[in-house]
C-alpha cells in the first residue's frame, strides 16, 4: 500500500488532491486485486484508474501550455508512455490477471511517486510565477 507523504505536496491544492486521489486509486486497485484477483472489482478500479489519470494530465498539460512551460515536450511525452504502458497491462491482465495485474501495481506505485517526485517537481516554478495555488 502507499502511504501519502507530506513531501509529495507540490504546493498547489488542485494538483496535490488529484496526486492524492491517484494514490488512493492504486491503493483500491491493490484492495481488490488481494482480496479476490479475477473479481470485476479490479477491472472497474483499474478502468477509473485510467480515467482519472488522463483527465489528471490534460490539466497539467493545460497549464504548460497556457504558461508555455519550457519542458512541456518531454513532459508530455512521459504522460503518454504512461498511459501506453498501462493500456498494455490492461490488455495482458485480461488473460492472465494474476500475473499481470501485480506488476501492474508495482509499475504504478513506482512510477507515480517518481513522476511526482521528479518530474512534477519541475514545473514548481513555472506555475509558482504565473500564480497558480
Ligand atoms: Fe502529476
Ligand atoms: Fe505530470
Amino acid at each position: 500500500m502507499l502511504i501519502w507523504k507530506d513531501d509529495y505536496n507540490l504546493g498547489f491544492q488542485t494538483i496535490d488532491s488529484q496526486h492524492q486521489k491517484l494514490v488512493e486509486l492504486i491503493n483500491r486497485l491493490y484492495d481488490a486485486f488481494i482480496k479476490r484477483q479475477q473479481s470485476e472489482e479490479v477491472r472497474k478500479v483499474l478502468e477509473e484508474l485510467l480515467q482519472y489519470t488522463k483527465y489528471h494530465f490534460s490539466e497539467e498539460e493545460i497549464y504548460f501550455r497556457r504558461f508555455n512551460f519550457k519542458e512541456t515536450l518531454a513532459h508530455v511525452k512521459e504522460h503518454q508512455e504512461f498511459i501506453k504502458r498501462v493500456q498494455d497491462f490492461k490488455e495482458q491482465a485480461k488473460e492472465d490477471a494474476g500475473r499481470y495485474v501485480f506488476s501492474l501495481i508495482t509499475f504504478l506505485q513506482e512510477w507515480l511517486i517518481n513522476h511526482i517526485t521528479h518530474s512534477d517537481r519541475k514545473y514548481i516554478d513555472c506555475f509558482k510565477s504565473n500564480n497558480v495555488f
